[in-house]
């Protein structure tokens, strides 16, 4: 069981942008964006994890969706948070579950830049960092940090927002103006060596990567790029974020479209989010 009394004491802070967005997340939380992007998460992370019982690291873990959905499915969770609002509504949905489901997620306070204070030197078999490095100043040091997380053989998953899609949206969407103001932004971040920003659906001030960039930064880390996936990519292209389809069978073939988008370019080039499996090399053994 699991209360707020077990999470860490202290509370770091998030050193990132997306307080500025918090509202704005929570209160979306039902809409067709996230049912999505959640739903895709789940499904592309089902085809790489190993079986349970392995041991997943869920940084930044927010909500708690994909952490409380892993160990339903039996993974072993341990979610770190700086938030504390995200922790509250993370353990509002976490006593929610059976007790055998709560016993194997530990939410901790903690964030990226100060891992080692919550893990110690511990390694896990997966390592999630989802729609989280948008809001963090550069990826380098953070895949670095959580390079060092990941046991050998296992996995990163890293949901990250791309420079293609930062420009694609406004374009999807016929403004025009916001287009071409993103591609002034892209040209003007290449030319000055820096990564593109821009402000995000939720108001908080965000950064975007480069994919190529980001896999090449993962390599030189140990980490090997397995698959990526796109993430989100037909039911983003209005303004308004509503409702999932109430008819179960639309849903389901909303979800089921979504996902062969994803795996295939050049849609998931489109995703709002890049799903990218980072494998880890396997030590050498004795004898290899
Ligand atoms: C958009 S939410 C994503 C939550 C969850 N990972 C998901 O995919 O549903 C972004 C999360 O990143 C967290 N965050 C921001 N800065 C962070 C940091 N420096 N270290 C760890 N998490 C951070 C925020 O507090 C927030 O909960």
């Amino acid at each position: 069981m699991v209360s707020p009394g077990d999470v860490a004491d202290g509370d770091p802070g998030a050193d990132g942008t997306f307080s500025d967005g918090r509202s704005g997340w929570l209160g979306r939380l039902g809409n067709v964006r996230n049912v999505v992007r959640q739903e895709m998460i789940s499904r592309q992370l089902g085809k790489h994890l190993p079986a349970p019982s392995a041991t997943v690291l869920d940084v930044g873990a927010g909500q708690g969706t994909q952490a409380i959905r892993l160990a339903r499915a039996g993974y072993r969770v341990l979610a770190i948070e700086p938030d504390r609002s995200m922790r509250d509504t993370f353990l509002a949905g976490l006593v929610a579950e059976p007790a055998e489901v709560q016993d194997r997620v530990e939410l901790r306070a903690g964030s990226v830049g100060n891992l080692g204070a919550v893990t110690g030197n511990a390694v896990y078999d997966a390592v999630l960092l989802l729609g989280v490095l948008m809001y963090l100043p550069a990826a380098e040091p953070v895949v670095a940090e959580l390079a060092e997380r990941v046991a050998p053989g296992g996995l990163l998953a890293l949901a990250a927002r791309t420079t293609t899609s930062a420009i694609w949206r406004p374009a999807a969407r016929q403004d025009w103006r916001a287009a071409l103001a993103a591609f002034d932004e892209y040209d003007r971040a290449r030319a000055g060596r820096r990564d593109m920003r821009y402000t995000n659906e939720i108001g908080a001030p965000s950064r975007a990567d480069d994919l190529d960039a980001l896999t090449n930064i993962a390599a030189a880390h140990g980490l090997a790029l397995e698959n990526w996936y796109g993430v989100r990519i037909a039911v983003d292209s209005e303004e308004r974020d509503p409702a999932p389809p109430s008819d179960p069978d639309e849903l389901a073939a909303l979800l089921d479209v979504e996902e062969r988008l994803g795996t295939t370019d050049p849609y998931r080039q489109l995703g709002q989010l890049a799903h990218l499996i980072l494998r880890k090399t396997q030590l050498a053994t004795a004898g290899d």
